[in-house]
Order: C-alpha cells, then structure tokens, then sequence
C-alpha cells in the first residue's frame, strides 16, 4: 500500500517511519522546504529515541520519501494522514487554520478514491469540517472518505508505543475506509491489538477523553499529595494502595511539580473550551487544571519558604524538559518554576541532558548553564531536580554534598529514599512524603 503523511512534526515523522517499517510505502509531504531537506540529510529536528535509525533505513531502502510538495504526497497514494499542528489560541480552543488548509490541498490533488485520515489531535466535528472542505474543493465527483486514526504517542517512547499499541481507534462514517485503515494495521493483528471502531466524533473524542484522564489522574495523585504532607502519610503507599485495585490501576499515580508537554496542558484546555460552546462545563477537567497550576506554584513556595530568604540563592536546577527523553520544552514545569524562582530573586544554574537549547529561548537571560550536574551544584545553596532523567537517579551524593554550598535537595520527582538522604546530611524534601 501507498500512504502519504502531511505534516513532518512528532506525530507525521513517528507515523510515517513506523508504517514504512511495516513495509509500507510512504511519502511525507511538509511544506518547510528547509525540514524536508534537512530530513533527506537524515537530520531529525526533535530528540526521539531510535527514530533517527528508523527514518535513515527506510530512507535507504526506498520505503520512505520526503517531499515539500503536498501534492506528492497525495497522488496515487489510498491513504492520506494529516498531521500538522493546531496550535492553541489564546482562549484555550485549538487553531484549525492548518488543517483546514490541507484539506483544500488534498481536494485540489485529488485523482482517484481516496481515504483522508486526521491523526493530530483535532477538535470533535474536524472530520465532518475536512469533508466539506473537500467536496467544496475537489474539481471532479471523485469519491473519498474521511477518517479519524488518533495517535496515543508517549514522547521519548513513541517508537513503543506506535508498534505495541494498547488499541487503534478508526472512525469513519464508510465501511469501506474503515477496512482499508485495519488492512494497513494489519501488522498489530499479530499483537492481538484490540481495535476500536466507531464514527468519526467519538473517535475525535476519545482522544481528549483519555488525555484528560490521565491528566486528572496525575492532579488527583498531586492533590492527594498535598494532603500527605499535612498528614505525615507517604503518598506512594497511597497510590500502591489504590493502585491496585484493578479499577482504577498503578500507572499515572506518580506526583510530581505537575503534568507538562505538548498535549496534557493543550488538551485538556482544548477539551474544556469544546465543551463551553456546547453549555457544557467540564468541572473536573477544569480541578486538574487548576490543581496543575498550584502545584507548580507550591513547587515554588517550598523552595521559597526553605531558603528564606530566597534573594540572592543559588539554585542548581536539574532537568529542564517536560520529562526524561526529550528535549522537549512546551509547558514544562521546570520552565514556569525557573521563571517564578528567577522572579524571587534566586540565581539559577541550570543543566539538562538534551533541553538546554531549546529552553534557553525560554527562560530569562540571567540563568547559567552548566555542563553536568556536578558544575551546577558547585557553590549552589540547593540542587532541585525537576525532571527525572536517568542520569540523575544516581548521582554521587558525596561530591554533590562537598560542592554545595547549603546541603538543600529538593527532589521533585521523588527518585532518591527520603531517610538515606536524611542519614547523609541533606536537607531533603520531596513531594507527598513524610
Ligand atoms: C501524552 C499521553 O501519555 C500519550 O498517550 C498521548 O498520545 C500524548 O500525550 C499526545 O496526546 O500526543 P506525553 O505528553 O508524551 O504523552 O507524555 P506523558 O508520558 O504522558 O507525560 C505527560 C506529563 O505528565 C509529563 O510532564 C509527566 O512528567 C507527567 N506525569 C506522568 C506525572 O507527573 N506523573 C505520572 O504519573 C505520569
């Protein structure tokens, strides 16, 4: 089968690599000429781990083409992704400009039967907004259906999760698009990877819908945390405890400074604002919110009220995208903690394993960047980690306490013992434990 894939952001390049791993045959079309030759270098303009591998050999071997053309990527190919952003606006709900102007460029390439398919995350009633779209467009009555495939990609484990899905969501109003897309997952049959098959509104739903639930089962296990601290409980007993039970289920029940990314913040505000142009208010989508932001600011006020006075300190900031295997930097809470400890007067030293590029663009030119941990600690009144790369899960705790200046750790992902770091002489805090 021939596939085209417009749009060479995360979800596009993910896509097309692993269909073209399934021996598919696969043309990404975006219309940055600058990417897409940049990607026929074999260059990748993001950190995923193994993809550079994945597009490199399907390059080579002929399965995978790029093209700044999106007519290319259209002709004589069955199945059309779309995957370009849609960038939230300020109100919260998402920018569909793009989308919708690559729907009239399908409609003016279109040469044959054709099954068009959203991948991005888009708003419920995109799909039915690309049929109209097409059939304004299109020069003849060629026929087409139009679809809904989500994507469900964690970052820094979209490779995983692309070939070893938990399920496929297809919607479509037409039978026949809805086989052609289970023909082209056929791969996953072999996985017995459940497939669900619906209409194209709840398939769009189902989307925000699960992105949602785990962003509030990450501000349930925050909040519960919150509470832990008043109570003297350990919120990991906590979420072992009800993890458990079948019902609700172990993962996504690790607190921290809050969710961040790319899609938990968007989504969720995307969701919220879907649902208020239809009377709907979505309370507890709109808690996690909430309680997404206040965590980031009691991040902020424990490190404030430990160092009092915070002017003046030094910070070695450890971690820097929104979580480990990414340079990712869209919502990352160490983002907002850095800017609002900046603020205060505290001076940051900050390193990251991959983000430092990215993030600099973000944070206020006063932070410093070291070259490993040990630099950032060197003189610094704390060392506060923010996100768990694995290389600070075992740090020489002995050199950290000889470089720092005030024996301060404030570790926000919870990754070191609390009474070992006690026994070694750090003033330590985490997050939800006694
Ligand atoms: C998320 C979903 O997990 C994917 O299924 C989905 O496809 C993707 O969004 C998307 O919509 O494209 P991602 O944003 O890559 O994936 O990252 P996650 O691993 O889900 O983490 C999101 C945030 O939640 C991170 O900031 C992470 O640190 C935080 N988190 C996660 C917690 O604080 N606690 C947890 O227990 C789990």
């Amino acid at each position: 089968m021939h596939i085209g894939i417009i749009g060479t952001g995360y979800v596009g390049l993910v896509t097309g690599a692993c269909f073209a791993e399934f021996g598919i045959h696969v043309t990404c079309a975006d219309r940055d000429e600058e990417k897409i030759n940049a990607l026929k270098r074999g260059r990748i303009p993001f950190y995923e781990p193994g993809l550079q591998a994945l597009v490199e050999k399907n390059f080579k071997q002929g399965r995978l083409a790029f093209t700044s053309k999106v007519g290319e990527a259209v002709n004589s190919n069955l199945v059309i992704f779309i995957a370009v952003g849609t960038p939230p606006r300020g109100d919260g709900s998402c920018d569909l400009s793009y989308v919708e102007e690559v729907a009239k460029e399908i409609a003016n390439h279109l040469d044959g039967y054709k099954v068009i398919v959203t991948k991005s995350t888009v708003p419920v009633g995109t799909g039915k907004r690309i049929k109209k779209i097409i059939e304004e467009n299109r020069k003849n009555n060629t026929h087409f259906d139009v679809a809904s495939n989500p994507e469900f990609l964690r970052e820094g484990a979209a490779i995983e999760d692309f070939m070893r899905p938990n399920r496929v969501v297809i919607g479509s109003e037409s039978p026949q698009a809805s086989a052609i897309l289970q023909d082209l997952y056929r791969p996953l049959y072999l996985l017995e990877t459940p497939f669900v098959t619906t209409d194209i509104e709840t398939a769009e739903l189902i989307k925000y819908a699960s992105n949602s639930f785990l962003a509030t089962k990450i501000s349930f296990i925050n909040e519960m945390a919150q509470l832990c601290e008043r109570l003297g409980a350990d919120v990991h007993m906590v979420a072992k405890g009800i993890g458990l039970d079948k019902r609700i289920g172990p993962k996504f029940l690790h607190p921290g400074p809050g969710f961040g990314g790319s899609c938990f913040p968007k989504d969720t505000r995307a969701l919220v604002s879907l649902a208020e142009e239809t009377g709907t208010e979505l309370k507890i989508i709109k808690a996690a919110i909430e309680v997404n932001e206040s965590q980031k600011r009691s991040m902020v006020e424990r490190i404030k009220d430990a160092l009092n006075p915070l002017e003046g300190k030094t910070l070695a900031i450890l971690g820097l995208s929104f979580k480990p295997n990414t340079d990712d930097v869209r919502e990352a809470p160490a983002i907002d903690i850095i800017n609002a400890l900046s603020k205060k007067g505290a001076v940051i030293k900050a390193y990251d394993p991959a983000a430092v590029p990215v993030a600099k663009k973000l944070l206020p030119n006063t932070v410093k960047y070291s070259k490993d941990p040990y630099e950032a600690a060197k003189g610094a009144d704390a060392l506060v980690i923010v996100t768990e790369w694995n290389e600070f899960r075992n740090l020489d705790l002995g050199q950290i306490m000889k470089l720092l200046n005030q024996p301060f750790f404030f570790d926000l992902r919870n990754i070191y013992d609390p009474e070992k770091m006690r026994a070694a002489g750090f003033k330590y805090y985490s997050v939800g434990r006694p």
